[in-house]
């Protein structure tokens, strides 16, 4: 409806790139991360594209609710697990998998009703990055508990890496080999790899993947696009121009005056702005694309505009389509220009901004 930005979801996209995760899997089932509205793409629409997921993995127990409560039947995967007794109730009536991190969860486990549904426990290990887990020192005892437990049907190990988005980074391969010492003491199944871990780290393949950025077309790897991995764009982040302007020598522009121009020039006046989720501390110099032609922002960006030096591109027009990141523009270097990561960026496009669906049926 008028000029206001959209962001197109391609689900042909994520299809591809579950493939792409389906085939860097060797074989290994894989936890679709949908997690945070699905990176921001909407958790419900990446789940039903995502069919042939063997599982979904949410952080949050009302993440996994909204998912049951929609008809989706895979298993689900609470990473952050349960904290009271009604949520391990709920949870075991809707036939969730939880991840097990602290001593006050194991206790709820143990004092849940024999009477509840016993449910898959993912026993989480940390083999170093100091959040969430279990220490590897505590493993063993902690799963003699467990394996008593009337509550756990399947005890499971999993943990997660901490910087495998650097490949060179030996603290990836410290943290796989304490898993897999670990893994040799009995669990039914094991999980690891993130994208940087399914396509960097092949000591990370266990049983399960739990891909989550790279189902939405970016890169897992600080120094790569998209596009190397094989990997395509889900959210192409689309506006229009609202205004052009002939702006004299040595006047300001926007907020703070913070961009003087340098000569007479054209300024084109983009309807996308930090209200939308367009990152505020996107410098001057930041390109959009108008036309296919790569323009640069200039000033600070506003709640509902941005400005972009137009003045290679004189025939722009009010109306014209603007693409902020996505398809022709990867949405990595504009994180990078906002001294972001691509993670947030697509986590905080905002509601106001309409969802458009694109390529919802078919193949590939
Ligand atoms: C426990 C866990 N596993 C897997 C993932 C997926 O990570 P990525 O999006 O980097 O693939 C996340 C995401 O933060 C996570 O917290």
């Amino acid at each position: 409806m008028g000029y206001a930005p959209q962001a197109r979801i391609d689900h042909a996209a994520l299809r591809h790139n579950l493939k792409c995760a389906r085939k860097a899997a060797q074989g290994r089932k894989i936890w679709a991360v949908i997690k945070a509205d699905g990176y921001g793409h909407g958790m419900l629409r990446v789940a039903r594209t995502l069919n042939e997921a063997d599982g979904f993995a949410v952080a949050r127990l009302d993440e996994a609710m909204r998912l049951r409560e929609a008809g989706i039947t895979h298993p689900i995967l609470v990473m952050g697990g349960c904290y009271t007794q009604a949520d391990l109730h709920t949870a075991s009536d809707a036939g969730l998998e939880l991840a097990l991190h602290d001593a006050q969860q194991l206790r709820l486990l143990q004092e849940m009703e024999s009477s509840k549904q016993p449910m898959t426990i993912w026993l989480k290990v940390d083999t170093g990055m100091c959040r969430l887990g279990f220490h590897h020192d505590a493993i063993h005892s902690t799963a003699a508990s467990l394996k008593k437990c009337p509550a756990v049907a399947q005890l499971n190990l999993m943990t997660h890496l901490a910087n495998a988005d650097d490949l060179n980074d030996p603290a990836t391969q410290v943290q796989c080999e304490l898993f897999e010492r670990i893994e040799h003491t009995g669990f039914s199944r094991c999980s690891i790899a993130n994208s940087a871990g399914l396509l960097g780290w092949p000591a990370s393949l266990s049983d399960w993947v739990r891909p989550g950025i790279m189902l939405y077309g970016v890169s897992p790897f600080s120094d790569t696009h998209a596009s190397d991995q094989g990997l395509v764009p889900v959210m192409t982040l689309h506006s229009r121009v609202i205004a052009v302007r002939h702006c004299r020598n040595g006047e300001k522009v926007g907020y703070g005056g913070t961009y003087t121009c340098p000569e007479a020039m054209t300024v084109a006046v983009i309807a996308i702005g930090y209200g939308d989720g367009y990152p505020r501390h996107a410098p001057t110099g930041t390109p959009v694309l108008v036309g296919g032609q790569r323009l640069p922002l200039i000033g600070r960006v506003s709640m509902d505009m941005i400005c972009v030096d137009a003045r290679i591109l004189p025939t722009v027009q009010v109306g014209d389509d603007v693409v902020l990141w996505g398809e022709g523009l990867p949405v990595e270097e504009i994180a990078e220009r906002a001294g972001t990561i691509a993670y947030e960026l697509l986590c905080g496009v905002k509601q106001r901004v309409a969802f458009v669906d694109q390529n919802e049926d078919g193949e590939g």
